[in-house]
Order: C-alpha cells, then structure tokens, then sequence
C-alpha cells in the first residue's frame, strides 16, 4: 500500500492550478518541438516556402476573424482573391513553393512551365488524387474526378468513356445536339436584350444552361428548359456547393475535418446542399431503374445500370459497378463537364467585349487541335470541350457583335477562384451582325 502513496501526491500536485500552467507549457513547448523536428526530417526536400503555424499550416489567418486582424493593423483586401494570393507568394518562393494546409503539405506550381513540365514529363507522380477532406467527404473518393489512381478508377472510367463515345461524345453526331443549345442561348440573348435596353444581359446563367444539356443528353437521356425550376435549383445548388468548399470558411474542414458536422453556417448549409443534390439524382437514378428497357438503352445511366446487373448476374460480388458508385459518377460529369466549358466561353465573351476589334476577325476562326498526351491521367471530355466551344464561340460571333452596356466600367479580368476560374459577372449588349453595318 505503501508503496502507491505517491499516486496520491502526484494527484494533489496535478490538480493545482498554480501547477497548471507550467504542464501546459511543457506540452506546447515539447508539441512544436517535435513539429519542427518532424518538418525538418519528414519534409526535408520539398520546395521553399512561407513557415507554417503548428496544427493550422500557412492558413491560419483564417481562424483569425477580421475584427480581430482589423485591431491589429491589418485589413483584408477584398480584391485580393486567392489566386493573386497565391501567384504573390511565388514571387518571393519561385514558381514551384510549399504550402502546409494544417500537416498536409501542398505544393504550388505556377506557371504554364511549371505545370506542363509536371503534368507532361511526371505523369506517375501527378495521376493520382490527394487525400482533401472536404472532397474525400463529399466524394467518398468515388466516382471518376477524385477518384484515387488504381483499378477501380480505370474500369469505371474506361466503361464511361467509351459509352459517353456510342452515344456521341467527341463526334459529329452529337453536333445537332450541341447546335440546339447555341440556337436557345442566341434567342434568349436576342430577347431579354431588347427587353432590357442598354442595360445588357448577364450572359452566365445561359450559357451554363446550353452547356449542361449537353452532358445531361449524354447521361440522363433528357434537356432541360432553362426556365424548368428543378435544373434551375440543381445547377444553383451546384455552384452554391462549389463556392462554400473554395470561398467559404467551409474550407477550414481540410485543416479540422469535424466542422464539416457544424450544426450552423456555412457547415450546415453545405450539408443541405448536399443532401438536396443527393435527392435530385437519387430520384433521376431509381426513375431510370423503373422505366430501364435493355432493348433501348436512352444514355449512360442505363448502360450503367445494365451493366451493374450483368455483373451481378454473372455473380461478381466485389464488382464496383453499383448505384451508389452511378451517383458519384453522374455528379462528377455533371460538374466537370458544365462549369470548365461555361467558364471558357465566358472568358472568350468577357474578352471580346473588352477587345471588340477582334470580333470582326471571327470569320476566320478555325478549330485547332492541342496535342493529344497518353497513357496517363487526362481530361475524359476533351473532345467534347473542344466541339462545344467552338460551336458555341463561333456561332455566337458569327450571329451578333457584343459590346458593353453604355456607360458602363470595363469588368475586372481578376477571375473568380473556384473549379476553374471563372469571370466575374459581367453584362453584355448584343447588336445583331449586319444590322450594325457589319458583316
Ligand atoms: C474547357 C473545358 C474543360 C476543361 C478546361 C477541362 C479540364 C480538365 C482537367 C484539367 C482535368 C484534370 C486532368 C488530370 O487529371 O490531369 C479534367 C478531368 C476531367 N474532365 Fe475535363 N475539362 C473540360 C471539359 C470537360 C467536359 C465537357 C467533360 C465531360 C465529359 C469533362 C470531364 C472530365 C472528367 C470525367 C475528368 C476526370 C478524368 C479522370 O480523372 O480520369 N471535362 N478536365
């Protein structure tokens, strides 16, 4: 008995408060010195770059609300989004710097060399997909895009291109398809410019609209009215998504994954957004199951189903293909292949606006093909990307001069940070050719 007495003392002495304090020293104290001892041996060749914060990484200005920073002589610039954040740093690092978000480390490139030399010439390093906690949860590392680099990635993704290829993806056949949305954007510009006068048109929502009914013609057998509410709310929700896990405080989740679970803010709401979307293509899916005939595949979605049937049938019981794995993949298209080629298309609109002698150079435009890389990780929609922008630019040059409303600033060439980087808002006027004296 004796010999435990000191358990007694050594409770006594931990429960002081005046001995509170120097304990908690000595843990803050003996945590950073094996975080910078973990950095220096763990990390000791990657590239330069800012020091990071213990626990936050170089974020955690963030954790600091602005009223605090405001009281300290700082004042965040709303005009410096975080690509000038970022392209500031590799000024002082170089075009190829570290970054910590919380322990992960994060390696910036800068630069079309620096990013062609990576992807081009390391392509068994830059396949796979990084561990982000906000992606991972969302995802659950299904689908295609943040799929990791392995077996399951390649058979689902081998069966979805050359499925989206029988029902047209990069072929001519699909260029009615592609031409019924450019016809939509051109009448509904025609329409609400008149209505509006010299005010102009945000070109954004339609543009997006025609775009995404190209994918959805491909996946879910179906186009959308721009008007009909549900796309409407489902290409809304989307966006809304994307903006919280890239522009919100949401993107403290990659540092400390449980605020996903927040039960207010922005936490919250990117849980509801997410559930809505989840309903949206739940329904789309089980409406599919119903109605499947096997005779008269509609688009990927049956073939998809089928195929998960075929495999169940042949009594395949780890096979990947399953409903769960379907909703991944059509949320994954549905993304990749709306907001990349809208916001191509804005670009090519926002700087034509801002150029317009180039526009009566548009007769002459001609589709050039970019070098095809291989065997490695590359865009699934490339050939449809291509056929849709230039559809899309070049019918839309070739039936109306755009210009600016009267009176109105040039809009910022800043870009906004998101999937890709996408424009501002920016408003157009449109001026049917030939009626201006042009041809
Ligand atoms: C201008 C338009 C587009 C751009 C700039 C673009 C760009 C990209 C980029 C940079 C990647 C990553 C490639 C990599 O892992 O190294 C990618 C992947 C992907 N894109 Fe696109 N894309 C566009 C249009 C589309 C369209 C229309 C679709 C629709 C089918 C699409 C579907 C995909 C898919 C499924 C992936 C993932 C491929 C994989 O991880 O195996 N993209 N895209």
């Amino acid at each position: 008995m004796a010999s435990l007495s000191w358990l007694g003392d050594l409770s006594r002495f931990a429960l002081s408060p005046s001995n509170l304090a120097p304990l908690l020293l000595f843990f803050a104290v003996f945590y950073l010195a094996s975080f910078y001892q973990k950095r220096r041996s763990v990390y000791r060749n990657i590239p330069p770059g800012p020091q990071p914060w213990p626990v936050v990484g170089n974020f955690g200005g963030l954790l600091v609300p602005p009223f605090i920073r405001r009281r300290f002589g700082q004042t965040p610039d709303p005009n410096i989004g975080v690509m000038e954040a970022l392209t500031s740093q590799a000024q002082v690092y170089g075009n190829i710097y570290s970054l910590f978000v919380g322990s992960q480390l994060l390696v910036v490139l800068n630069g079309y060399d620096a990013v062609r030399d990576a992807l081009s010439n390391h392509p068994e390093v830059f396949s796979d997909r990084p561990d982000v906690p906000t992606i991972s949860i969302l995802t659950k590392r299904k689908g295609i895009v943040f799929a990791p680099y392995g077996p399951v990635w390649r058979k689902q993704r081998k069966f979805c291109h050359s499925t989206l290829r029988n029902f047209g993806l990069g072929r001519l056949s699909l260029e009615p398809c592609i031409q019924q949305g450019v016809a939509s954007v051109k009448a509904e510009l025609m329409r609400l410019s008149e209505e509006r006068g010299g005010s102009g048109v945000d070109p954004a929502k339609l543009i997006g609209n025609a775009v995404s009914n190209v994918i959805c013609s491909l996946i879910l057998g179906q186009r959308f009215h721009h008007e009909d509410p549900e796309f409407r709310t489902i290409l809304d929700l989307m966006a809304r998504g994307l903006e919280i896990c890239i522009n919100s405080p949401a993107v403290l989740i990659n540092i400390f994954p449980l605020l996903y679970y927040l039960p207010f803010g922005v936490f919250k709401e990117l849980r509801q957004v997410e559930r809505d979307i989840t309903v949206f293509l739940k329904k789309i899916i089980g409406n599919h199951s119903q109605t499947l005939d096997p005779n008269n595949p509609r688009d990927l979605t049956d073939m998809y189903l089928m195929e998960m049937l075929a495999q169940q049938a042949a009594g395949e019981e780890d096979s990947s293909f399953t409903e769960d794995y379907l909703f991944y993949i059509i949320g994954d298209l549905f993304i990749a292949g709306t907001d990349t080629t809208t916001n191509s298309v804005l670009w090519v609109l926002l700087y034509m606006v801002l150029y317009p002698d180039i526009q009566g150079k548009s007769a002459s435009m001609n589709q050039r093909g970019g070098r095809q890389t291989r065997g490695r990780r590359v865009c699934m929609g490339e050939q449809l990307a291509k056929m849709e922008l230039f559809l899309t630019v070049t019918g839309l040059l070739q039936a109306f001069r755009f210009r600016l409303p009267d009176g109105e600033a040039a809009p910022s060439l800043q870009g906004r940070f998101g999937l890709t980087l996408a424009p501002c808002p920016f408003a157009v006027c449109v001026t049917a050719r030939g009626e201006d004296g042009f041809s």
